[in-house]
């Protein structure tokens, strides 16, 4: 099984930005956790940042017949990107959102996710936990 972890947005600069709200590990960590339960599970998993939407729709197109799942975490393009919506939609491969911070509780422009309907399933407000909880539901969904 292989999954596409990616991570959009700022998510670069995580242990260094708004520490309250999105905690203290940096991506290293969070991929480095991420890697170590794959492994467990013999999932391979590879991983991809961007600060630019093209670059994320590019990396989406990429998984097409590639991957078993993706997980990504659009960061605020959550929000507004129908780009990256209609990306997921386009490839059709089994994609989780993932949210560090519990977006439902925070400002109100949070509170809209136009990946949402996209998307199988969506973990948030859990940090790492979140991302950990994605790669074990799409291990178990496998087909
Ligand atoms: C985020 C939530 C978004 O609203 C925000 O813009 C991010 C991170 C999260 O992981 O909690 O960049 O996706």
């Amino acid at each position: 099984m292989k999954i596409k972890i990616i991570n959009g947005p700022n998510l670069n600069m995580l242990g260094i930005r708004e520490v309250g709200v999105y905690g203290k590990l940096n991506l290293y960590d969070i991929n480095k956790e991420i890697k170590s339960k794959a492994n467990e599970y013999k999932i391979i998993v590879d991983f991809y940042q961007s600060n630019h939407e093209g670059g994320i729709i590019d990396e989406i197109h990429s998984c097409y017949n590639k991957y078993d799942g993706i997980i990504i975490n659009p960061g605020a393009y959550t929000h507004y990107s129908y780009a990256i919506r209609d990306a997921i939609a386009a490839v059709s491969v089994p994609t989780i959102e993932v949210h560090l911070s519990d977006i439902q509780n925070r400002e109100d422009f949070r509170k809209i996710s136009v990946v949402e309907d996209v998307c199988v399933e969506q973990f948030k407000g859990k940090g790492l936990l979140s991302y950990i909880e994605a790669l074990e539901y799409l291990y178990k969904n496998n087909k």
